[in-house]
C-alpha cells in the first residue's frame, strides 16, 4: 500500500482532513474528521479539490473509493465552520467557498475520468448525499444511516442536494425523506435506489473491493466514455442523444488506446476465446 500524494515528492496539499491510501490500483480516500463525524469544512473541501487533481493524474490509480473515518460516511456540510462562521463572514471568501465544494462534490466527481465508489461506512447526512450520488457506484453497511436532516434545522437540502436527489429517487421518495427528516437505513437506501449494493458492516470493504476490481479490469477509456456518455444524453432529445451516442461512440473507438473493440471482436469472432456476453475481453496492458 502507499500513499500517493501525486505531487512528486513535494509535500501533499492534504492529509489532515483527507487521507489517501493507494492499494492495487485503488485509491481509499478518507474524510478524516472522526471526531466531528466527518462533516464538511472548508479542509474537506480544499484538500478533495487538491485529492481529485492528483488522483486524475496519478497513473497508479484505476479506481477511487470515498468513504469515511470511524463511526460515519459524513454529517454533511459542517454548520459551523460551512455556514456559521462563512456566514458571517467576507461574501467572496464565501463564493469562492461554496464554488470549491461545488468543484468536488459535483462537477469533479460526476465527471471524473476514472470509476467513483462511495463506500458507506455510517452516519450520511445532508451534503454528503451529494458525495454520494456525485459518485458513479455506493455500496453501504445495511446498518448505515440516511437523512436529509436540513429541514430539522431549518433550511433546505441546497448546494446541489435537491437536484441530485431527485435524480436518483423518485419523487415520492425524495419529498418524504426532504420534508420529514426520517432517518433510514442501508437496506432501504438500496430500495430507494440511493445505492447499488447494502451489506453487513463486516463485509462492507471486501464488497467494495471486488466491486472496484471488476472495474478495474475494463478498458478505461471506454468507461470514461461511457459515463459521460450516460450523463449527457439523459438531457438530451432522443434525436439528439441518437446522433451524439453514435459521434461518441466513433470518437471512443477512434481515440481508445488499446482499440478495444478491434480485440474484442476478434478475440470473440476469429479466436473464439471468450464471450462478450459473459467476460471482458484478454486486455494486453
Ligand atoms: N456540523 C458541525 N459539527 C458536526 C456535524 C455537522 N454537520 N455533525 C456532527 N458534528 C459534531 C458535533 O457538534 C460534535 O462536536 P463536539 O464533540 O465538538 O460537540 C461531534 O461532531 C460529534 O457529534 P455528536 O452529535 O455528539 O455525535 P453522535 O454520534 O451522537 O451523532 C449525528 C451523530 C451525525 C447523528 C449528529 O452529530 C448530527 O445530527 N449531526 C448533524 C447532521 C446534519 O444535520 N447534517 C446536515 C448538514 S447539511
Amino acid at each position: 500500500m502507499t500513499a500517493s500524494n501525486g505531487t512528486q515528492g513535494q509535500e501533499k496539499p492534504w492529509g489532515e482532513f483527507v487521507t489517501v491510501d493507494i492499494e492495487e490500483g485503488i485509491a481509499w480516500i478518507t474524510l478524516n474528521r472522526p471526531d466531528k463525524r466527518n462533516a464538511i469544512n472548508p479542509g474537506i473541501v480544499y484538500e478533495m479539490v487538491a485529492v481529485l487533481d492528483a488522483m486524475e493524474e496519478d497513473d497508479e490509480v484505476k479506481v477511487l473509493v470515498v468513504t469515511g473515518a470511524g463511526d460515519a460516511f459524513s454529517a454533511g456540510q459542517d454548520l459551523k465552520e460551512y455556514f456559521r462562521i462563512p456566514d458571517a463572514g467576507p461574501p467572496l471568501a464565501r463564493e469562492r467557498l461554496y464554488r470549491a465544494n461545488a468543484a468536488w462534490q459535483w462537477r469533479r466527481m460526476m465527471n471524473f475520468p476514472k470509476p467513483t465508489i462511495a463506500m458507506v461506512n455510517g452516519w450520511c447526512f445532508g451534503g454528503a448525499f451529494q458525495v454520494l450520488i456525485g459518485c458513479d457506484l455506493a455500496v453501504a453497511a445495511d446498518d448505515a444511516t440516511f437523512g436529509l436532516s436540513e429541514i430539522n434545522w431549518g433550511i433546505i437540502p441546497a448546494g446541489i442536494v435537491t437536484k441530485s436527489v431527485a435524480e436518483v429517487m423518485s419523487q415520492r421518495d425524495a419529498l418524504y425523506y426532504i420534508m420529514t427528516g426520517e432517518t433510514f437505513d442501508g437496506k432501504r437506501a438500496k430500495e430507494l435506489g440511493l445505492v447499488n449494493i447494502s451489506v453487513p458492516r463486516e463485509e462492507l470493504r471486501e464488497r467494495t473491493r471486488t466491486l472496484a476490481n471488476t472495474l478495474k479490469e475494463k478498458n478505461p477509456y471506454v468507461l470514461r466514455s461511457a459515463k459521460t456518455a450516460y450523463h449527457h444524453v439523459k438531457s438530451m432529445s432522443w434525436d439528439a442523444a441518437l446522433d451524439y451516442l453514435m459521434a461518441k461512440s466513433d470518437q471512443t473507438k477512434f481515440r481508445d488506446p488499446e482499440k478495444g473493440d478491434q480485440a474484442g471482436m476478434k478475440q470473440f469472432l476469429d479466436d473464439k476465446s471468450y464471450r462478450p456476453g459473459l467476460q471482458t475481453y484478454k486486455r494486453e496492458s
